[in-house]
């Protein structure tokens, strides 16, 4: 059954004003189209902006309860669409079934944990140098924010992004990939029936290269959330820099896992399997290389291969699929291209895996074998590059610092993680690893909502998704600062009870 996905401008659902549309296929069936929606352009972008800034101005005054009692609502109605939309998730973008359901279970965990925030919205009252004068902090919406969505969480992202913008009372214009429009579209479904007013919350399909300029500089557009590659995300900060609008990244990632020689090498060799070949390696958070202790390379290696050997590559809601398809064939050109660059230039070898998966039902989709790198040393493309697929690299360290140095030497800095049964070494690895995240004893994917989530260097630009306060809250809410001198009289900071006036 193919989703006939509609923008949804103004509280309407609509097609694009050109009547243009395009097809999502399934990447594990390519001949079988999932959804067909507005090919939108500049024009549509215009329409819903419009009727964000026209909603921001009720919306924004509506109080934070009142906002996210809409939003509770939209978390449970997708509570109970998430068999539907889980497997939709896994239709259209191609992750195993347990791993497309969690995708929406993390949108609605942030659902209910945003919808909460909405009678937390805190600021601080704060003391004053001055006698009779009291100062306070609250927070404010910034305006129209455009939220631009990649396709590898395509519901969990939406959630970490829509439901702190909404509570702190800014309205929305959401453009999300172009190969998960449908789910997309459910999503939004879910904060309609939840009867959240008209112009509040827009969607927007389309190609990235036809609207994402038109959203990212349109003058009414006050802040941007994206996450997506470095590139791209490079591009949008050089688009809002003229205006210095508000503009939070979430980018790249070429995550390290140490194995240290005291490490339980059976947890270390599950918790790799599952940091690289989660959603087939598409996660900004995948744990693309192993930095293994020379003393346990061979043991920590035999166990790796053998149980990379055993993931079954298939269709996402079949029986045993431990593995789905790549996004699409741009994704497996780009594997294949790191191939022939792991061999030829980086004199890598290739020691599973390496090729496109064909045979039965796996050439009808666009399917990449499990693929594991030795040989790989630092400063080499494989491993400094991220490829966004299910391919590992393996490289032995002589010791804690130098493996803690080959971890910090990549130009990303999202995730990491050590496995060790050291404490002090864990405590020593926290304190030296080079990223937002950092795992101990478990792998470098998995983070949980209620904690900031983003990295450093080419990861991130300062702001954090996800999380309350100190991550989303403060992305989606500009501090004011409102003091009262009750005194009667002009106060001077800094001047007045200085010197021999002090008190
Ligand atoms: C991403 O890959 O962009 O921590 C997000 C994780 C998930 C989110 C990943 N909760 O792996």
């Amino acid at each position: 059954m193919v989703i006939h996905v509609k923008n949804y401008i103004n509280g309407k659902w609509v097609t694009a004003r050109s009547g243009r549309t395009f097809k999502r296929e399934n990447p594990a069936f390519i001949d079988k189209t999932v959804s067909v929606s507005p090919r939108s352009a500049p024009e549509d972008v215009n329409d819903a902006v419009k009727a964000a800034k026209r909603a921001f101005l009720k919306w924004k005054n509506v109080p934070a309860p009142k906002r996210a009692e809409i939003l509770f609502r939209a978390a449970e109605l997708l509570k109970q669409n998430k068999e539907k939309i889980g497997d939709i998730v896994a239709d259209e973008m191609g992750k195993v079934k347990k791993e497309a359901h969690g995708d929406v279970q993390e949108a609605i965990d942030m659902g209910y944990y945003m919808a909460g925030e909405g009678r937390r919205l805190f600021g601080e009252t704060v003391p004053s140098e001055l006698p009779d004068k009291s100062i306070r902090t609250v927070r404010e919406p910034i305006g129209v924010f455009g939220v631009i969505t990649p396709w590898n969480f395509p519901v969990a992202i939406p959630g970490w992004k829509i439901f702190p913008a909404l509570v702190c009372g800014n309205t929305v214009v959401f453009k999300p990939s172009q190969y998960t429009p449908a789910c997309a579209y459910e999503f939004v479904k879910m904060f309609v029936e939840a009867g959240l007013p008209p112009g509040v919350l827009n969607l927007v399909t389309g190609y990235g290269s036809e609207i994402g300029d038109a959203l990212v500089t349109h003058p009414d557009v006050k802040g941007i959330t994206f996450t997506g590659s470095t590139v791209v995300g490079k591009g949008i900060a050089r688009l809002c820099a003229p205006d210095l609008k508000k503009v939070s990244l979430e980018m790249g990632g070429k995550n390290a896992t140490v194995i240290m020689d005291d490490a339980d090498v059976g947890l270390a060799v599950e918790g790799c399997v599952w940091a690289a070949f989660g959603t087939t390696g598409q996660r900004c958070t995948a744990g693309s290389r192993i930095i293994i202790h020379k003393n346990i390379y061979n043991k920590f290696r035999t166990g790796f291969l053998s149980a990379v050997k055993k993931l079954k590559l298939g269709y996402a809601l079949a029986e045993g699929t431990d593995v789905g398809p790549l996004v699409n064939p741009d994704a497996v050109k780009k594997t294949e291209k790191y191939m022939r660059i792991a061999v030829k230039k980086d004199k890598a070898k290739i020691s599973i895996g390496g090729k496109r998966a064909k045979g039965g039902e796996l050439s009808k989709g666009y399917y990449f074998q499990p693929t594991v790198l030795e040989n790989v040393k630092p400063g080499m493309h494989v491993f400094c590059e991220e490829i966004f697929g299910p391919v590992v690299s393996l490289t032995k360290a002589d010791n804690f610092e130098e493996a803690i140095e080959y971890a910090n030497s990549t130009g990303y800095g999202l995730s990491s993680s050590i496995f060790t049964s050291s404490i002090n070494l864990a405590e020593k690895a926290a304190r030296s690893l080079q990223s937002g995240l950092v795992y101990i004893n478990t792998s470098t994917i998995g983070a949980e909502i209620q904690t900031p989530f983003g990295g450093i260097k080419n990861t991130g630009n300062g702001h954090r998704d996800a999380g309350g306060k100190g991550g989303a809250i403060d992305t989606f809410s500009e501090m004011k600062v409102i003091s009262v001198d009750y005194s009667g009289k002009i106060q001077k900071a800094q001047i007045d009870y200085q010197g021999k006036n002090a008190r």
